[in-house]
């Protein structure tokens, strides 16, 4: 049975299977690679994408958990209008280093604000939860005060 898949607003019938992850999905059958690999264990959160506007995990998340819903990668996050302010404070903040770990802190901060779009330092901290290994911490939550303010 071929699943259907909702990315960026265009639909997808996949014969994939259906426990496989949708990063791969995202990244191998659509080549979106923008999504990013890397822990594949739920740790790290390079590889998250909203999934109804939820911050989800792709490497750990089977596709077949995730067919019909709306899903948007960082390829379609600046059609959202708070998605493309976060883009553009991420410029201007110049938060990224080497970038990697970027798209899914783009979505991890879109999807915060959307749903809390004046967060509390604690609610910055417990959402932006995903990794960076060039320390760009502080540039991100400056990023996301700035688009709380405007
Ligand atoms: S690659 Fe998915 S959380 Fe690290
Ligand atoms: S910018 Fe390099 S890992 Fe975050």
């Amino acid at each position: 049975m071929p699943l259907e898949l909702q990315i960026n607003g265009t639909t997808h019938q996949l014969d994939v299977e259906a426990d496989t992850p949708l990063l791969w999905v995202i990244r191998d059958e659509l080549g979106l690679t923008g999504t990013k690999y890397g822990c594949g264990l739920a740790q790290c959160g390079a590889c998250t994408v909203l999934v109804q506007g939820n911050p989800v995990r792709a490497c750990v998340t089977p596709v077949e958990s995730v067919a019909g819903l709306p899903i948007t990668t960082i390829e379609a996050i600046e059609q959202d209008d708070v998605g493309r302010k976060v883009v553009e404070a991420w410029v201007a903040h110049q938060v990224p280093q080497c970038g990697y770990c970027q798209s899914g802190q783009v979505m991890a901060a879109t999807a915060l604000l959307k749903q809390t779009p004046q967060p509390s330092e604690e609610d910055i901290a417990a959402a932006m939860t995903n990794l960076c290994r060039c320390g760009t911490y502080n540039a991100i939550a400056a990023a996301v005060r700035d688009v709380a303010k405007a």
